[in-house]
């Protein structure tokens, strides 16, 4: 709102340079979370297999399975896990140890494995 009045505030030309400037600011915020990779995170998973399975698919009831979860869920899941938000003994343990980067690699590959999960798509 306080952006939109400080547009209309101004002469034509200066509020289209502004809205493209807004635009663009916009778009580079989007984008400004480490982007993941896939082939990082395969190697980075070694640990985690032991308990979410070959491939992200556990086959014991009380370890989720990974496989095609949104990214953004397991980003988040795994930063809650390491700043305490979500608490629980074994991944805060596993959670702690990852930078920014390898949560990112990490949902970048389990996102990427095809599992039984269903996930409607989304961008
Ligand atoms: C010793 C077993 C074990 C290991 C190893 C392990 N996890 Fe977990 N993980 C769990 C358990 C148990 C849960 C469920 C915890 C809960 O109820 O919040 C879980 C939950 C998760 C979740 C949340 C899933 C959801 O649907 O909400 C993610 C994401 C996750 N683990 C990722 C990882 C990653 C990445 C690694 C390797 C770096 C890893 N885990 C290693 C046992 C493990």
């Amino acid at each position: 709102m306080i952006m939109l009045n400080f547009i209309n505030g101004l002469p034509v030309l200066a509020r289209l340079t502004a809205a493209a400037t807004l635009l663009v600011a916009g778009v580079s915020m989007g984008t400004a979370q480490a982007a993941g990779d896939v082939d990082a995170g395969a190697e980075k998973s070694a640990t985690c297999a032991a308990c979410h399975g070959v491939d992200g698919i556990s086959q014991i009831i009380t370890y989720p399975i990974l496989a095609g979860q949104y990214p953004s869920y397991l980003t988040h899941a795994l930063e809650s896990y390491r700043d305490g938000t979500r608490q629980n003994a074994i991944m805060a343990g596993f959670a702690g140890a990852l930078s920014d980067q390898d949560i990112a690699d990490l949902a970048a590959y389990f996102a990427s494995l095809p599992g039984p999960l269903q996930t409607a798509p989304r961008d």
